[in-house]
């Protein structure tokens, strides 16, 4: 299973010879469990690490969310400071949720590699640069943004996991478990095509188990029922925190563990630490690390390095002081470093290879699960911009933050669509019945620019109906007329399900281990593209949508 490069074997040559740290043990999956190069498992000895955004309080957002972020591995100082803490906890991985692609993470990946600390890195980045519940769809933008943050840190040898998602479906809106498999799926090929050897993961919010039973075989399993392991996450995460206080493996975990009793993939808690009941022991740690749950489980990540807030209180295990030179540790930290430590060998087995994959056919559809099977395709950049250049009509952004105000014209293009007896169908999606409009996998702007047209050539390209209050421009090298546009949606778009693997955007310049290793160097300049679209902005732009333009069948297709 371990296979050497030339590269790897001069680098470990060298490492030796000077008497340095040696190279990080490269993890794999085998079936359902993680092993290191000597084979033995791996279980995540793990703490969330990421200091929190603003949180804005409101009625969407019952999970807190942060709006905004701070890359924890962009400054090196602030890594360097947090080392001794994060060994002295004894973790062997920590999870952050959002960097930044176009920062240089070169000095906190190697103190961390070179401590043996491994990191589960987050795609997603909070507001438009995420999975939006009220309107899913995997699209180019979110594609390029995922591709992008790979491609920064393809060249460290400790990235364990990138999670394609993080608590995204909720027992109400399971039909969107759909695109974030097809995102498992893309971002698999895509690590493929590098010869990355990262996991695909995904990190779920706990809940009954109606709900987060099908939502985990759905992301494992295979829609062609041949074993195929294309479009399966390799590492399943939950956010579990039933241990509160003193528990016990009976009380809190019985439950949890019998529904994963089968499951075909590696699986850990993503986050765990109760704080409803403190102090905070950490006493599931020895349960956690034990016979009786490592048959299923492969460890975890305590919450909280950094503070956090939540509806349920507060997380924590130190603070920072106000010019970030100190750290103060807490109570949370002492205990959890006690149980850690306390972790010294951990179940060994089954061996590796002992444990095949299998990738069981989908759970079904029903009342507690709507995911399609039918997945949509992989976003194709070249068919939308294809598309994006026969529009008579085209959204010009009015000014650079253009993100907030899409929704809201998406809908209002829509609404007189509707109004006009058209749709916006061909932009939508619907994980449910599986159907994906032709630019469902667009970019927001060019959705919006789709409606816009749409709606110019129904008033028979007047220059006036291609307004929308000076957001919309005519496009005079646009092909003309209904005929013209359905035409090229024909020549342009193959299929809204095909798929292929996916490439960095245009202007990226791709990165890999051996040209890179402790260079400097960011991952290039972004891409000039445009995308955009607020989770929050795009809800109120459909809840006043229906207010203004009391139509319905408005933009999601059915
Ligand atoms: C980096 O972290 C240090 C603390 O070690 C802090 O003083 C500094 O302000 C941080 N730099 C940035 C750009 O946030
Ligand atoms: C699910 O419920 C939450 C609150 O309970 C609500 O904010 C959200 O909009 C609902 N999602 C869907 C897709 O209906
Ligand atoms: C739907 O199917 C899942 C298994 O995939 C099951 O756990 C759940 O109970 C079912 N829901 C209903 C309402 O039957
Ligand atoms: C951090 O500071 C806050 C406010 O003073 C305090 O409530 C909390 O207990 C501290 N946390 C730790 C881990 O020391
Ligand atoms: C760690 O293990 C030792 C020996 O079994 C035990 O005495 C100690 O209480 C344990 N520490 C914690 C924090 O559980
Ligand atoms: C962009 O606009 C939104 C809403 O109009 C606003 O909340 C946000 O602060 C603006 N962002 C910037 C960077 O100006
Ligand atoms: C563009 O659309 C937004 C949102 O509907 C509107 O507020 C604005 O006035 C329009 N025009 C310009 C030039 O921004
Ligand atoms: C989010 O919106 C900003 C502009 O406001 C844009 O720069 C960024 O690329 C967008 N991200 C995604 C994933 O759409
Ligand atoms: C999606 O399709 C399902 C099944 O065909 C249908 O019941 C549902 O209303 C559709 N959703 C929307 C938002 O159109």
């Amino acid at each position: 299973m371990v296979k050497l490069s030339s590269f790897s074997a001069v680098f470990l040559f060298a490492a030796s010879y000077f008497g340095t740290a040696q190279a990080l043990s490269k993890i794999t999956r085998s079936g359902r469990y993680l092993y290191d190069s000597s084979g033995n498992r791996f279980y995540i000895k793990g703490v969330a690490y990421q200091e929190q955004g603003v949180v804005v309080a409101s009625a969407d957002n019952t999970l807190g969310t942060p709006s905004t972020f701070v890359d924890p591995l962009s400054n090196s100082s602030a890594c360097s400071r947090d080392l001794p803490f994060l060994q002295q906890l004894g973790v062997n991985t920590i999870r952050v949720y959002s960097v930044d692609s176009s920062l240089n993470h070169d000095g906190c990946m190697s103190t961390f590699s070179g401590a043996g600390i491994y990191t589960i890195i987050d795609l997603a980045l909070p507001l438009n640069g995420t999975f939006d519940p009220t309107s899913p769809a995997w699209s180019t933008n979110l594609l390029d943004e995922y591709l992008e943050t790979i491609n920064a840190f393809n060249k460290y040898d400790n990235v364990l996991a990138y999670n394609v998602g993080n608590e995204v479906v909720l027992a109400n809106g399971t039909d969107i478990t759909t695109f974030i498999k097809a995102a498992a799926r893309d971002v698999k090929a895509y690590l493929n095509s590098i010869s990355s050897s990262a996991l695909v993961g995904y990190a779920a919010i706990d809940g009954v188990s109606n709900f987060r039973v099908p939502v985990a075989n759905f992301l494992s399993c295979d829609p062609s029922n041949t074993n195929s392991a294309a479009t399966s996450i390799d590492i399943y995460g939950l956010n579990n925190y039933e241990w509160c206080g003193d528990s016990s493996f009976e009380a809190a975990y019985a439950g949890v563990e019998a529904d994963f009793a089968g499951y075909n993939v590696a699986a850990y808690f993503s986050e765990f630490g109760c704080i409803t009941s403190p102090p905070r022991l950490w006493t599931e740690v020895a349960a956690l690390f034990s016979t009786q749950m490592s048959p299923v489980w492969s460890g975890g990540v305590a919450f909280s390095y950094f503070p956090a807030t939540s509806p349920q209180g507060q997380f924590g295990m130190v603070n920072i002081s106000a010019d970030g030179s100190t750290v103060t540790t807490g109570s949370d930290f002492m205990l959890l470093a006690g149980q850690y430590g306390n972790v010294t060998s951990p179940p060994n087995t089954p061996s590796s290879g002992s444990s095949s994959a299998t990738y069981p056919a989908c759970p079904t559809q029903n009342s507690s699960f709507a995911a399609s099977t039918t997945l949509p395709g992989t976003p194709n950049e070249a068919a939308c911009d294809c598309l994006e250049a026969t529009f008579g009509c085209k959204f010009v952004p009015p000014t650079s933050n253009y993100s907030a105000i899409v929704g809201d014209l998406i809908n209002v293009a829509c609404g007189l669509l509707g109004q006009a007896g058209a749709s916006c169908n061909d932009i939508g999606s619907n994980g449910t019945s599986g159907t994906y409009g032709v630019l469902s996998g667009c970019d927001p702007t060019i959705k919006l620019s789709f409606a816009m047209n749409q709606y110019y050539e129904l008033n028979n390209m007047q220059p006036q109906s291609c307004s929308f209050s000076g957001n919309g421009s005519v496009n005079p090298l646009g092909a003309s007329g209904t005929a013209a546009a359905t035409a090229a949606e024909t020549s342009c778009v193959p299929s809204p399900t095909a798929t292929f693997v996916p490439k960095l955007p245009s202007g990226i310049a791709a990165s890999n281990p051996s040209s890179s290793s402790g260079s400097s160097g960011s991952s290039g300049p972004k891409s000039g593209a445009v995308s955009l679209l607020g989770g929050n902005q795009m809800l109120l732009g459909m809840l006043s949508a229906m207010v203004v333009c009391v139509v319905t069948g408005i933009w999601t297709l059915s």
